[in-house]
């Protein structure tokens, strides 16, 4: 299984830096070349083009939300590929995105793509500090798709990676306590919670 984050601003950055932690290797990808930047989160980063990152089996959406359909062109197809949303649409109308959930806007641009929402809801410079919550115990990420094998996968490698994950069902389901609406941010962004195991 490959994977790949595109954006390596502040969540992307933050997101690879849990791929480094573990030794995970993690191809990333910039509008601007990212090889200095990688090479100083870690060796298991693989710093490429964006039309070769979306190339993965595992693809990262951590770029500004209005930005996913550049990424979406950047690639041949979509099908068969899991994509992990970590966008936020706030501030976007709900009436832009047709009344869905963002990431299920954003899915009618991967056709064939399964789109999981995940890696979300805290701010990058939480994220940042890892898994392990200062109290003990570990740092909870939320999961959402519309699809629960997708769903279980992103579980796995959010385990992998050391952090609790929390699935919470479908985009329009749970997955609504996990983004932004217009303006308003679902009740649980911004929650960082622990897993004590
Ligand atoms: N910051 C947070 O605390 C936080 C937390 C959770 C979720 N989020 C969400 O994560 C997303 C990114 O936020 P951010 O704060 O990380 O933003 P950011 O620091 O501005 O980073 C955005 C990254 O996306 C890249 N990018 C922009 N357009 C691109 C394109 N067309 N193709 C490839 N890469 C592109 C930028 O690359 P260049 O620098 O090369 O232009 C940059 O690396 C947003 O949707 C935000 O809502 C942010």
């Amino acid at each position: 299984m490959s994977y790949a984050i595109i954006g390596l601003g502040k969540i992307g950055t933050a997101i690879a830096q849990a791929f480094a932690h573990q030794g995970i290797e993690v191809i990333v990808a910039s509008r601007r070349p990212v090889d200095a930047l990688a090479a100083q989160i870690g060796p298991s980063l693989i710093p490429r083009s964006v039309e070769d990152a979306v190339k993965a089996d595992v693809v990262i959406l951590a770029v500004p939300f209005a930005t996913h359909r550049d990424v979406a062109q950047a690639a041949q197809s979509w099908q068969g590929k899991l994509v992990i949303d970590a966008t936020n649409a706030l501030g976007v109308p709900p009436e832009e995105l047709d009344g869905l959930p963002s990431s299920a806007f954003i899915a009618r641009s991967l056709p064939g793509a399964q789109v999981v929402k995940a890696f979300n809801h805290l701010p990058a410079a939480t994220l940042a500090q890892g898994p392990k919550a200062p109290q003990g115990g570990r740092r909870v990420i939320f999961v959402s798709s519309d699809d629960d094998a997708a769903s279980a996968s992103v579980a796995t490698l959010v385990d992998r990676l050391g952090f609790a994950p929390v699935q919470l069902g479908k985009l329009n389901e749970g997955g609504l306590l996990v983004q932004a609406r217009g303006n308003t941010w679902g009740r649980l962004i911004f929650q960082d919670l622990v897993r004590f195991d």
